[in-house]
């Protein structure tokens, strides 16, 4: 059927409520290493990789492999019986996590990043018997209607009534647009004061100092935040919340999904800051993009089986073996070659290529990256002030598919972020060669002359 025809039809019959919408609808038909390909055979170098679902390339030979062979052996299986592949992968990260941090604990699996979010907020309503969270401003963390009560943005929860457990939000040190004159380091103390401050009195509205008792039960916190603009806080940040929780006896959840296997440079971004979970959630990278699933690692305390018995939580295709038999191939990948260093390596080489678009285009305000998760802020040119429609214009002309090099047509897919919609996130797959990398700037550097010409 040709383009035409199925946008057509997508209109008519597809519901606009996903995110296909936000721009004009794109359809692609092939994909391998860092590229999509249009109907017409025209290769898209992809900054976002899927939202960072795809950190190890399109179409990956190895995991794909492991895919085909499960078709072969055990493609499904119902969730009330075991497979191999989920009791080993649920091993692999329960004891990466005991080697990291010095803790038993146990994963418990589903098939979003959302569901796992909401199973994390079943966990530590039944350890603490209350239903309110912290989390912070510019946080994402799904649209599941539990995870959009803890996500920042009220317009994923306008629609939908009253949120009687939506989460008490904390500014996160976002210094790019914090108060004039504060360092880094200075703003993110600035941050934990606020924040501390909550506990000086039970007028403050959260703690009860006769009772000893905080009336939120956990902080859920992303590391880096994703959708708020691969925002990266100050080193010491993590500490100093962790010090303030621990001694209010509130628990420490960590989002793995976006920041999750080696996107900072780390399997779990929180291991650049120092500090030990109570609470990880996963998703996205896990299979690659291929078969979803996605899981939670909790302390033994919050989900031996005495406290979290049979039945506590499921969904029918939570651990299928499609997606334990490739998240066990990527584990044991990851573990295999040194992915630290390689995307540690390559993150560096990306973010001086951003510095140095960033000295030519004044409308680049803020560039940062912490392994290949990288952002570039599109300002005015006064360097500041956020231009969401200049950003909007680069992700429309990118998506066009007409931009150029060495005499080919080409096309470059960007992810658009942050508080004020006017942040590039990039995402690329930690796979991506040095010269795709060169090329990502050269492409970028057409992009935005373009966009600005209008
Ligand atoms: C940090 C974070 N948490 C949770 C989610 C929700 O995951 P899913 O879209 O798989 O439901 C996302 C998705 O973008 C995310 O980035």
């Amino acid at each position: 059927m040709c383009e035409a025809v199925l946008l057509a039809d997508e209109a008519r019959y597809c519901s606009f409520g996903d995110t296909v919408h936000y721009s004009d609808p794109k359809i692609f038909t092939r994909c391998e290493g860092s590229y999509l390909y249009d109907g017409e055979g025209t290769p898209f170098l992809d900054l976002q990789m899927w939202y960072s679902a795809v950190n190890f390339g399109y179409a990956n030979p190895r995991l794909n492999a492991v895919l085909k062979q499960q078709a072969d052996t055990l493609p499904q299986v119902a969730s009330q019986y075991l497979h191999p592949t989920k009791i080993e992968l649920a091993k692999m990260i329960a004891q990466d996590a005991k080697k990291k941090w010095g803790h038993d604990g146990r994963i418990h699996f589903n098939v979003g990043g959302s569901q796992s979010i909401d199973d994390s907020l079943k966990l530590v309503r039944n350890a603490k018997g209350k239903n309110l969270m912290f989390a912070f401003e510019g946080g994402y963390h799904g649209r599941t209607l539990g995870a959009s009560a803890i996500t920042s943005s009220y317009r994923y929860r306008r629609r939908y009534g009253h949120f009687g457990d939506r989460a008490y939000f904390i500014p996160f040190p976002y210094h790019f647009r914090g108060p004039k004159g504060m360092s880094k380091e200075e703003y993110g103390e600035h941050c934990l004061q606020q924040f501390e401050r909550l506990f000086e009195s039970e007028y403050n509205g959260v703690w009860d100092p006769k009772a000893g008792q905080s009336e939120y039960a956990a902080f859920y916190v992303e590391p880096i935040q994703g959708t708020g603009g691969y925002i990266i806080p100050p080193p010491n940040f993590f500490k100093g919340l962790k010090r303030v929780l621990d001694k209010y006896g509130i628990l420490f959840v960590v989002d793995e999904i976006q920041m999750g296997f080696y996107r900072t440079g780390k399997l779990w971004s929180i291991e650049h800051f120092g500090v030990t979970p109570d609470v990880l959630v996963f998703g996205k990278a896990l299979t690659n993009g291929l078969n979803p699933l996605a899981g939670l690692w909790a302390r033994e305390e919050l989900i031996n089986p005495q406290v979290f018995p049979p039945g506590s939580t499921h969904s029918t295709f939570a651990s299928n073996p499609f997606g334990t038999a490739v998240g066990l191939e990527t584990m044991r990948m990851l573990a295999e070659s040194d992915y630290e260093s390689m995307v540690m390596g390559k993150g560096e080489l990306f973010l001086a290529g951003l510095c140095d678009l960033q000295k030519r285009h004044p409308e680049i305000g803020d560039v940062d990256g912490l392994g290949l998760a990288l952002r570039a802020e599109i300002c005015e040119a006064d360097g500041f002030t956020p231009n969401k429609q200049l950003l909007d214009k680069m992700a429309d002309i990118g998506l066009k598919g007409g931009l150029e090099h060495k005499g080919k047509r080409m096309g470059l897919v960007l992810d658009v972020g942050g508080y004020h919609k006017n942040v590039i996130t990039f995402a690329p797959s930690l796979h991506i060669l040095e010269e795709e990398i060169e090329l990502a700037m050269v492409l970028l550097d057409q992009l935005i002359t373009r966009a600005r010409r209008g």
